[in-house]
């Protein structure tokens, strides 16, 4: 017999919105699975929830330990990285749907199914007198502990981590943030703290720590900038003084030529191949990366490409995004193979490097959303400060208000540039007038859609920065269907 099974799903009180599409998943496959489980009341923890059980289970597990506890009529599914919870519903929802019609439970009492998601564990100190707000998985074997911090934690950890043996390779500080990088053993742990927003992340992974790197050996020209007029999306050239280039973005696939055709413009070498010593992605976007996609198939032969730059967000943190935004991660492998596997390098929060002359700054990566709720590709954009010469140049990518209103939490004054690469193509919903205050750019380039998009809608933005005294905008749209090139002295 088939009775209908009375469920409750509970959630923790600040619940990832990813969360709620995994109950979603659940009561979809309790209701429609052929199991009965009647007369009482079944309730499901997704999480660690505000119940003795949840937090009793949850005070027993590492940070990258998940699973699944039965204890009488509740069921926890237990783990504080959104992807082991992900792997508990999976699980969960399977053993639905295996359960024999008349079985009496789903599990047993006492029933514990138990993994990490990592195969690794690092054993660091555990900072004191602060509280966890969550386990974000970075990909690539690295993962951050975000807590919420208060003044002098950052200290007190950085201290607890020297005494735990661990060395200081790399310290960086703009505007209170601070950047501390240790390793030992294998282990690379990175210590970022924001004290504006009382936030400090302690990242970890297995992985050296490395810096991308280039010398020009021969000067040849002068740097130039081209924010190049692509018909979908965005994509900036700039050429170095020995007459190599790096490439932001792409456009979309039919810009793929567009950016070709940018790189014969500004060629003053004249080879065979376009030396490419950096190619930076902002974000899994189609109208940033499919150009490079469709360059990758057809012309890779005409390309050098030195290295890939990009900071993409693992799968298991976009559930329930839109198909296109999570194709990145599975197609892009196939461009890197067809441009010879360069290096791909991925960069953090506070990390600084130069290419030559070129000093880059990390202002802000995805992982920065994490004390928040990541719900919106745009703000996974990677944001840069980018200093040529005299010339300060911030590439935003498409950050929307809420990764501006961390930026400006961040840095405040030293948000200032000369060059702003107006985020989300000047729409209004990208950046806001706060972020531009601080921006006060010279001059804001705003690579407009070529064929979608009339100017009309940015006149809100073009509003803000001129209240933020930017009178100079270089837009490319329909109907200025050509490069801005801008010499940079
Ligand atoms: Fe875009």
């Amino acid at each position: 017999m088939v009775e209908d099974i009375d469920f409750k799903i509970v959630y923790p009180n600040i619940p990832i919105q990813k969360y709620l599409i995994f109950g979603e998943r659940i009561r979809l496959a309790l209701e429609s699975a052929e199991v009965c489980k009647a007369g009482e009341l079944l309730t499901i923890f997704l999480g660690n929830c505000s119940d003795s059980l949840s937090q009793s289970i949850h005070s027993e597990l590492s940070d990258t330990e998940y699973g699944i506890f039965c204890e009488g009529n509740k069921i926890v599914l237990a783990g504080f990285l959104a992807a082991g919870i992900e792997r508990d519903c999976q699980r969960f929802i399977d053993d639905i749907s295996n359960v024999a019609k008349d079985a009496e439970k789903f599990y047993p009492d006492g029933f514990v199914f138990r993994e990490k998601y990592y195969l690794w564990e690092p054993t660091l100190p555990a900072p004191e007198f602060i509280s966890k707000i969550g386990v974000y998985n970075c990909g690539d074997d690295k993962y951050s502990l975000c807590y919420r911090a208060v003044k002098g934690a950052f200290e007190k950890y950085i201290k607890a981590l020297t005494d735990a043996s661990f060395l200081v390779v790399a310290q960086n500080a703009v505007n209170f943030n601070t950047l501390c990088v240790l390793e030992r053993d294998g282990l690379t742990v990175y210590v970022n703290y924001h004290p504006r927003r009382c936030v400090l992340n302690i990242s970890v992974t297995t992985r050296a720590y490395s810096l991308p790197s280039y010398t020009c050996e021969k000067e040849v020209c002068g740097y130039v900038l081209a924010q190049v007029w692509v018909k979908i999306g965005m994509g900036y050239v700039i050429r170095l003084r020995d007459g190599s280039f790096i490439i932001i973005d792409s456009g979309h696939t039919i810009d793929s030529e567009r950016i070709i055709e940018t790189l014969n413009q500004l060629d003053v070498l004249k080879k065979a191949k376009f030396k490419i010593t950096a190619w930076i992605i902002t974000h899994a976007h189609v109208d940033h990366y499919n150009g490079i996609l469709m360059l990758a198939e057809k012309y890779s032969d005409q390309f050098d490409v030195r290295q890939f730059i990009y900071n993409i967000p693992d799968d298991s943190e976009t559930v329930g995004y839109q198909v296109l935004d999570k194709r990145f991660n599975h197609v892009f492998p196939k461009a890197l193979e067809q441009f010879g596997n360069p290096s791909v390098y991925k960069p953090h929060t506070g990390e600084k490097f130069d290419l030559d002359d070129i000093h880059i700054e990390v202002l802000y990566t995805h992982e920065d959303m994490f004390s928040e709720y990541l719900n919106e590709m745009n703000d996974t954009s990677t944001v840069l400060m980018m200093t040529i010469k005299s010339n300060k140049i911030l590439f935003a990518g498409d950050i929307y208000s809420r990764g501006a209103d961390i930026l400006v939490s961040y840095y405040e004054n030293n948000l200032k540039c000369d060059y702003l690469q107006v985020p989300h193509h000047g729409y209004q919903n990208g950046g806001n007038a706060i972020f531009y205050k601080y921006c006060a750019p010279k001059v804001a380039m705003i690579p407009m859609s070529g064929t979608v998009q009339g100017k009309s809608s940015i006149n809100k933005t073009i509003g803000d920065l001129d209240v933020a005294g930017c009178r100079n905008i270089l837009v490319t749209n329909q109907d200025i269907v050509k490069n801005i090139l801008i010499e940079l002295d």
